[in-house]
């Protein structure tokens, strides 16, 4: 694993986002992993700026997402759909009939899974975006999830509902279940880069890290990973 810890989170930023464009201007039609939550927010304005200053173009590029609420519909403003639209693509020059975001309709959801898997075996991932919960999960992947699963629905950890309520008007109004990318996907892109900042992380981080490789912290496979690259401030870092 490489570890990387930075003074400031503008500098932390700039250089996980430094790996995306660098990817991008080398390789015009990379598929990109990426990711929801407050961890990438800062990345995706790097990647604005970059492409607003014509130093990388999204044109050709594909993009994966991890994961979706079920049972909210795809427009509602808490989705992950919405999530993405209103913070990356919208300002990007990104093609949105090449960005895939798993849809959570309960109705279809057998479907969606079997899709989404079949999209991700026709598409290698070169860069896979992450964020940690409080938890370990990666995606949706709650703590226990096998580590060779695919894409699957979760039911959401008491944990993440909370964790995630500061989006929503109440506790009560986060989605119960979500469809996630699997563990087994994730592990298979080419490079990962993974996000976490502030206390609230420190003990997840710890277990990613340190701790043995169990599914009790989902994260923790990422030790097996060729080409994992770990981005984190002092806070996060604290009890490495
Ligand atoms: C959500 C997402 C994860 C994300 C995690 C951490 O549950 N599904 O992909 O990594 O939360 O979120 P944040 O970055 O807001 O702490």
């Amino acid at each position: 694993m490489n570890i990387h810890i930075f003074d400031h989170e503008e500098q932390l930023y700039k250089e996980a986002a430094r790996r995306i464009i660098d990817l991008v201007q080398d390789h015009p039609k990379a598929v990109l992993g990426l990711a929801t939550g407050s961890s990438p927010l800062g990345v995706y304005k790097e990647l604005i700026k970059s492409f607003q200053n014509h130093h990388v173009t999204f044109e050709q590029v594909t993009a994966f997402n991890l994961d979706e609420y079920v049972g909210i519909p795809s427009d509602h403003p808490q989705s992950y759909q919405t999530f993405m639209r209103n913070v990356l693509f919208h300002h990007l020059n990104i093609d949105l009939n090449n960005t895939y975001i798993p849809c959570g309709n309960k109705e279809i959801i057998e479907d969606e899974i079997k899709r989404y898997d079949k999209l991700l075996s026709a598409h290698a991932i070169d860069l896979q975006l992450l964020g940690i919960g409080t938890n370990g999960h990666i995606g949706f992947n709650e703590p226990g999830t096998p580590f060779d699963c695919l894409t699957h629905v979760v039911k959401l950890d008491s944990r993440t509902r909370k964790d995630n309520a500061r989006f929503f008007d109440h506790l009560d109004s986060v989605p119960t279940h979500a469809i996630t990318m699997g563990i087994d996907s994730i592990m298979k892109a080419k490079e990962i880069v993974l996000i976490a900042t502030g206390e609230k992380k420190a003990s997840a981080v710890k277990a990613m890290i340190r701790g043995p490789i169990d599914p009790i912290i989902p994260a923790s496979i990422l030790q097996k990973h060729p080409n994992v690259h770990i981005y984190l401030d002092h806070q996060s870092a604290k009890d490495l």
